[in-house]
């Protein structure tokens, strides 16, 4: 095996999907204790909680740095070098937190085992579906009372239409929880509560720690596993059909290196990405990347910008000269930077599923590819559909230009959605995932490029890209039809209902959630 084999051998590059406050900052803290990354708990938390202790802009723009070095977190574990991809997920959702995931190879969804799924976790979990990546389920906060474990299993399957197979089973809950089982490998870990500590035993030696009644209980589940019948097939979890599922408690670190020992062994290394040409295998002697993220600076004076690069292909060496496929340039790529929990630092050399930053002065778009050797592009990149619209106009006419600079270089960075109407007429709409876009938008419109805007809200709530020539509404109340800026057509329509009798009325209309399958 040669030395970049056994660098992408040992990758692993995977996002937590998850809803607010089911606890994915906890486990991610967790996890990053085992690795080594943190010292004490605590210290992303509370990263976080200063970012998220006020909902408005101006909060989490003090926190810029931050968010900035969060993006991606690299640890090692057990000859792992594991990259964790951070999915905003409270009020800064965004388009972002989705095309975080294009840039993983699996993904972890933590679920809250007193609230099931929730609606933050089916739009992710959907993305990560539609790619078919691998998505491995811790269901977390078994210290407290929460649903009872076959009837959450059935609760993913029946609403994700994903299957499960429990790698560990969990004996009581709440005050009763008394540790988990792990399936495969048979032995039982105690959770001591008292000391907040674990212990892993042979479930027959147990002898008093687990009263009888839950013994049993653990027989009759392991037996029912057993009846079912379903056995753990690898090749199903990589084609994104089975979901292993854990339990624990993020919390009282219990369960999480059962789920993270287990989760490195059978979750995939670098997988190849599609190109114009074909499949880019990881171990291609070519360094290859494709930019997923974009994100501005803290520096208004400097507007410089940090472009996140995933490496598809390759081995990436300080200082190495690349074409940035897009605009044929030949870019040497000096400073990239790497980030660890808390600080960001330049790196020398990075692998296939490796990410890193590129300070960018403008050059970067979303989606952009960088190659070594012969040029191609990366493909998948969609826009995802927005849901949440709304008219924006410039205060003051003089200062036009700068108004359309902040426009385009804030689309290019993925901030927002641009729709143009179809008579070409001079208003200008907008579309974002997550609401709080706008008052981003507000805001950096304003200290970034000196302009007042005017945002008014719109009450559409999706936009569904049209195949083909787009069919004349007429006066069809509570839907509109616009372009994007490829010129392409959206509708955009206020409600499910609204959108199931257009359909109807014009059966001949091909319909899109996001922009790639046009
Ligand atoms: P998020 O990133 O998914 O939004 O969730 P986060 O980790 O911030 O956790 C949300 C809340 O759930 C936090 O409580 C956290 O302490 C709690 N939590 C996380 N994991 C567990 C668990 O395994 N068991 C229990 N019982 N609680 C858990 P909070 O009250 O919002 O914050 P804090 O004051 O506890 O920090």
């Amino acid at each position: 095996m040669t030395s970049l084999e056994q660098k992408i051998k040992q990758g692993r590059t995977f996002a937590i999907i998850s809803h607010p406050d089911a606890g994915k900052t906890t486990l991610t803290e967790k996890l990053l204790l085992f690795g080594g990354a943190i010292r004490e708990a605590g210290a992303v938390k509370a990263r976080r909680q200063q970012a998220h202790a006020r909902s408005d802009w101006m909060a989490i723009e003090q926190q810029r740095g931050i968010s900035v070095t969060s993006t991606v977190l690299q640890f090692f574990y057990n000859g792992y070098r594991v990259n964790l991809l951070d999915t905003p997920g409270h009020q800064d959702f965004s388009e972002d937190t989705y095309r975080t995931l294009l840039a993983a190879d699996s993904a972890v969804m933590v679920i809250d085992a007193a609230k099931g799924v929730e609606p933050q976790t089916i739009k992710l979990f959907e993305v990560a579906a539609k790619r078919h990546i691998p998505v491995f389920t811790f269901i977390n906060k078994l210290d407290r009372e929460g649903k009872d474990p076959w009837d959450l299993l059935q609760e993913i399957e029946r609403v994700l239409g994903i299957q499960t197979f429990p790698m560990n089973w969990p004996v009581g809950m709440g005050l009763d929880f008394r540790g988990i089982y792990d399936v495969r490998q048979g032995y039982f870990e105690y959770f001591d509560r008292e000391h907040q500590a674990y212990e892993r035993m042979d479930f027959n030696a147990l002898g008093d720690k687990v009263p009888e009644d839950q013994r049993q209980e653990l027989r009759d589940a392991l037996e029912l596993m057993a009846e079912a019948g379903e056995t753990f097939a690898a090749e199903r979890v990589n084609e994104g059909q089975l979901s292993p599922v854990f339990f624990g408690s993020a919390i009282a670190n219990f369960g999480v290196q059962n789920f993270l020992d287990t989760f490195l062994e059978l979750a995939p290394p670098p997988t190849p990405r599609m190109s114009q040409q074909g499949p880019v295998p990881p171990k291609s002697p070519h360094f290859s990347g494709f930019v997923f993220k974009i994100q501005a600076n803290m520096n208004p004076q400097h507007r410089d910008r940090i472009a996140f690069v995933r490496i598809a292909s390759g081995r990436f060496e300080r200082g190495m000269a690349v074409t940035h496929v897009r605009t044929q340039r030949v870019i040497r790529l000096n400073q990239p930077q790497q980030f660890l929990a808390q600080d960001r630092f330049i790196v020398e050399e990075a692998y296939a599923g490796d990410v890193i930053g590129l300070h960018d002065a403008g050059l970067f778009h979303i989606g952009d590819t960088l190659t070594e050797g012969s040029a191609f592009e990366f493909t998948g990149f969609p826009r995802f559909s927005p849901e949440h619209f709304a008219e924006v106009e410039l205060k003051y006419a003089l200062k036009h230009k700068q108004y359309q600079r902040g426009l385009k270089e804030l689309t290019e960075e993925g901030l927002i959605q641009v729709f143009h109407p179809t008579d070409n007429g001079p208003q200008v709409f907008l579309g974002v995932v997550g609401p709080l876009q706008f008052e981003v938008l507000e805001y950096r419109m304003k200290n970034e490029y000196g302009v007042d805007v005017n945002i008014r809200p719109l009450p559409y709530t999706m936009a569904r890209w049209i195949d083909g020539p787009w069919p004349e509404l007429g006066r069809f109340d509570r839907a509109t039809i616009l372009l994007d800026t490829e010129n392409r057509p959206v509708l955009l329509v206020e409600d499910p209902y609204t959108l199931a009798r257009l359909q109807e009325k014009v059966p001949s209309m091909h319909l899109y959630e996001s922009s790639d399958h046009i």
